[in-house]
């Protein structure tokens, strides 16, 4: 396949030129940004929208008569309104927002399972969590003698949907699963893994968080009871992220935290809480980064996001091929249906060697275990390097790192 053959519809161009940093040097070399798993990079329509506020806006939010309060608020709640819109939540409300993905899933973990979660109950999750997913529910399961039940995977990294079926019964009170495995890049078959927990009557989370860059969700159409996602992975800022939760069952959780702003009432003796969203998020939270969420959904609300994906679909595809001819490939995770990742090592080389000869040519990428330990025992190796996708990656960045790869293992061998 020649770079010419594979062309997609983005306007590259255009969105290369949104992402300043993207034309910084890294050791001599031009920056080709490959560990967008980890996290993106940001357009300047979100550093700017974050900096107007420091410069012009800011003021505590929700507690102000005075003008900039009122103003910092507005945009604060035109941030919950952008995300309720873009994800097709029914209220605003349902949006709780929160410091990233694992605070999201740690606020399921505490308020749902202080209500929900009794001994003998059991939690499902996949054998490919991310730490954040599964590091919560054994905290849980610890303290309420409730049991953890993991989903198998093949070798080539697909979710097994049959061996899900089973592992439900009427002891299931939760399955929390990845959306998009961070190592892998698998995407599950998340509206089926949904269907069947809820016949067993059990409620659903989804981590989202490898998912948003990629594909556009529409939390209605999946019906999932949670999901859970970061604002910088998709382009957004950092320390910010998103709980959606239907009303009805964020309405029967207790607050997580308590403190200020999550209060309707208070005295010395009691405390009544506010309403929804409010209830969750005590304290003065990241309003810079709320307000540069609100950016993020506006600039990707003008991408095409069918585009993307088949833009991020001719990169995989087009870099797996490249990779291949480099003897001694292999790749970990052959999944049927990936997203923008690629996870590979090379022979006996160390993923962590092949890291930092790739770095020194301008090439970032991410090596280690990927916060997801256990999948690296359940696959025996313990780490691999690994190549992420974004919007503003080119077809040319793909051949240089192709290059760049081949010269770093002709190095360690
Ligand atoms: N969860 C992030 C990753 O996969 C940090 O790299």
């Amino acid at each position: 396949m020649s770079i010419s053959e594979v062309k997609t519809e983005l306007n590259l161009k255009q969105i290369r030129a949104d992402f300043p940093i993207l034309q910084t040097s890294v050791n001599g070399n031009p920056l080709v940004y490959l560990d967008n798993g980890a996290s993106s990079q940001k357009p300047v329509q979100v550093i700017n929208a974050m900096r107007d506020y420091y410069l012009n806006e800011h003021a505590n939010i929700h507690r102000g008569v005075h003008t900039l309060s009122q103003r910092a608020t507005q945009k604060y709640e035109d941030a919950r309104q952008k995300v309720a819109t873009w994800l097709n939540a029914k209220h605003n409300h349902e949006i709780i927002f929160t410091r990233g993905t694992t605070e999201s899933i740690n606020l399921v973990a505490h308020s749902f399972g202080k209500r929900f979660i009794h001994a003998g109950d059991e939690i499902i999750l996949s054998e490919m969590e991310h730490h954040s997913n599964l590091v919560p529910w054994q905290m849980l399961c610890e303290e309420r003698g409730a049991v953890l039940k993991f989903v198998p995977i093949s070798d080539d990294g697909d979710f097994l949907l049959e061996s899900y079926k089973n592992l439900l019964s009427e002891k299931t009170k939760l399955v929390s699963i990845t959306h998009v495995s961070n190592t892998l890049g698998t995407v599950v078959p998340v509206n089926e893994v949904v269907k069947f927990a809820h016949a067993a009557g059990a409620k659903v989370l989804l981590d989202g968080a490898q998912a948003v860059p990629h594909m556009r969700i529409d939390v209605h159409n999946l019906d999932c009871d949670f999901y859970a996602f970061s604002a910088h992975k998709m382009y957004g800022p950092t320390g910010f992220g998103v709980l959606y939760g239907k009303e009805n069952l964020l309405n029967e959780m207790p607050p997580f935290m308590g403190g200020g702003d999550m209060i309707k009432t208070v005295s010395y003796e009691k405390t009544t809480y506010n309403e929804l969203p409010h209830k969750f998020e005590a304290g003065t939270p990241a309003i810079a980064n709320g307000i540069g969420m609100g950016a993020c959904i506006d600039y990707l609300n003008t991408l095409n996001f069918e585009a993307i994906q088949k833009h991020e679909n001719a990169l995989l595809n087009y870099a797996t091929e490249k990779m291949s001819e480099i003897e001694g490939m292999r790749f970990i995770g052959k999944a049927h249906q990936k997203a923008g990742v690629i996870s590979f090592l090379v022979g006996t080389l160390h993923h962590f060697d092949i890291g930092v000869l790739l770095d020194q040519q301008g090439v970032a990428v991410r090596t280690g275990h990927h916060c997801t330990e256990p999948l690296m025992h359940r696959l025996g190796i313990n780490g691999t390097v690994r190549a992420s996708f974004g919007i503003y990656n080119s077809f040319e960045e793909i051949d240089i790192f192709a290059h760049a790869l081949q010269r770093a293992v002709r190095m360690l061998s």
